[in-house]
């Protein structure tokens, strides 16, 4: 079977349909590049099971499904004849619910928190209904805000790119890890639409390929020039003078500016001092958490030995051996140049300019 042929077809990573009892579509990122398949979601338990698989995955996307999610899980309280009050409580335990399907990326958390804040704010409302549609307001404000933030990181971000360029990336966060357009991606795509030539390095970002899968892919139906690498091959690459800047996207980042992204982004940063090239990290507000100072204190997901161990089907390492499987890692402040975000760009990556910029 081969890859799917570039397409002119507008790809999302999610898409409500119809109302408050309408359905949640998802395309399975965890088919690709093989397959473009979408999902029906119609139930909450539905939307949990896409985030912790990562059918539905980045920062972003995920705070975006998680907040139809909640929707989802109050549908049951549109023909069951529940009262206002057991619909608000149904709700809350909804967004408890979600918030339980992956602990790193902060995105998450944000997204749940504005959907309780419209149940707390939801005292004078008459019926289930009508919490319901006051819920998927704030879904869809909440997916259209990430799509003009995508487009202004973009803008701000590919000021930082030049023009006959490698440019390093690290797991995917285009449109696929975003409402539409992406974080890092975007730079690269508006740098591209602005007549820049760029040429991509795309770790393939192990172990489970959202480099190779993912970003070599949207890169390749945007027409924008990629090559694939193994994670291991970068410190080469960048030797070889390749790679002029690096830019990843982040799933937490704190009041100091440690970020929290992909596993091996930290290694990516320290060849990059090495090397002498600038590192910067893309990323809307919404992922920075600013109650954190200290990137020890995030929470980092630890995953299942098979992904490692049988990645893709084949065993790849001897029964009942040990693994250790974290999904992310903390890159320090001190080794980004800069972060890029949609209100602009933090330069130096210090605690006065991070809340500067976002607080
Ligand atoms: O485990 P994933 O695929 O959800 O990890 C995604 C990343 O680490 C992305 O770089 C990050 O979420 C930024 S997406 C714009």
């Amino acid at each position: 079977m081969n890859a799917i042929e570039p397409t002119t077809q507008r790809v999302f990573s999610v898409q409500w349909s119809g109302d408050a009892d309408g359905y949640l579509d998802l395309l399975d990122q965890t088919l690709l590049p093989m397959e473009l398949k979408l999902l029906a979601l119609h139930t909450i338990e539905e939307v949990f099971e896409a985030i912790v698989m990562l059918r539905v995955r980045g920062a972003p996307a995920i705070g975006i499904a998680a907040a139809y999610g909640v929707v989802l899980g109050l549908q049951k309280c549109l023909s069951n004849g529940n009262s206002v009050g057991e619909a608000r409580e149904v709700s809350v335990k909804a967004c408890e619910y979600l918030a339980t399907s992956r602990p790193t990326a902060v995105n998450l958390f944000w997204a749940l928190d504005r959907m309780k804040a419209v149940v707390a704010r939801s005292t004078n409302i008459a019926s289930p209904l009508d919490l319901a549609q006051a819920l998927l307001r704030e879904a869809r404000l909440i997916h259209d805000d990430d799509r003009r933030t995508c487009h202004a990181i973009g803008d701000y971000g590919a000021e930082l790119l030049e023009d006959n360029s490698g440019v390093l990336t690290h797991c995917n966060t285009g449109g696929l890890a975003t409402s539409e357009y992406g974080t890092a991606l975007a730079a690269i795509f508006t740098a591209q639409d602005q007549g820049k030539n760029i040429h991509v390095f795309a770790d393939e970002t192990r172990p489970l390929l959202q480099g190779s899968r993912l970003t070599a892919w949207e890169l390749q139906q945007r027409g924008v020039r990629c090559t694939v690498i193994c994670d291991s091959m970068a410190a080469q690459v960048m030797r070889e003078g390749r790679i002029q800047a690096v830019i990843v996207g982040a799933d937490r980042i704190t009041a100091r500016g440690d970020t929290a992204n992909k596993i091996g982004t930290y290694g990516v940063a320290v060849l990059a001092k090495h090397h002498n090239i600038p590192f910067y990290v893309a990323a809307p507000r919404s992922t920075f958490d600013l109650s954190l100072i200290s990137g020890d204190a995030i929470q980092i997901e630890q995953r299942k030995a098979d992904e490692i161990t049988r990645g893709f089907g084949r065993q790849t390492a001897p029964s009942g051996i040990d693994v250790y499987n974290p999904a992310f890692d903390v890159t320090p402040a001190e080794l980004i140049s800069a972060i890029i975000t949609e209100r602009g760009i933090i330069s130096p990556v210090c605690e006065e300019r991070v809340r500067a910029m976002v607080e």
